[in-house]
């Protein structure tokens, strides 16, 4: 099995958008242009993303990360994870951040691979309610 990682491109964007119903459209060319988003591709076959932001104007935020359904507990997640923050460490960065519904799975992921809870979020607003969001955090 061969993995590679390569940063989102246009070229990207159909398959993009099969994973990621939340991105506003204009904003992936934003993604493409400051480089903010990775493709994981096993075997040429491009299987999951990740785009990131920065929280503050200067830490990392993953802001998105998913794994194509059939292809998880694979460590694909993990690697692409890992990338990103290598790559955020290279960029001078020393802390990196997500985020994730204390209703989802991913929690245990995240803790797996060594983020560390830091806060939660609560949106009482019409239209922005939703479950507790947990905040993590990871030295990098
Ligand atoms: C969460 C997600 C990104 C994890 O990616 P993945 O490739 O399946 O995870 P990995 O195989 O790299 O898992 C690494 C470790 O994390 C832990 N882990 C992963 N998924 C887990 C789960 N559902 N429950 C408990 N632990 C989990 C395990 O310890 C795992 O190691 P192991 O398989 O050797 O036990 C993936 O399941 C996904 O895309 N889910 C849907 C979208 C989502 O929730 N995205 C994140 C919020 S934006």
């Amino acid at each position: 099995m061969s993995i590679a990682i390569h940063p989102v491109t246009e070229a990207d964007r159909a398959f993009w958008f099969t994973l990621d119903r939340h991105l506003i459209r204009e904003e992936f060319a934003r993604k493409v242009r400051d480089r903010m988003g990775y493709v994981l591709a096993a075997d040429g076959r491009p299987t999951a993303i990740l785009r990131y932001s920065l929280f503050w104007d200067s830490i990392p935020f993953c802001t998105f990360l998913y794994v194509k359904e059939g292809a998880r507990r694979r460590g694909y997640g993990r690697l692409l994870m890992e990338h990103w923050e290598k790559d955020m460490k290279a960029r001078g960065y020393g802390l990196a951040m997500t985020s994730t519904q204390e209703n989802e799975e991913a929690q245990h992921f995240y803790r797996a691979i060594g983020y560390r809870d830091c806060g939660e979020l609560n949106l009482p607003f019409p239209g922005y309610e939703q479950p507790t969001e947990l905040i993590l955090g990871k030295a990098i």
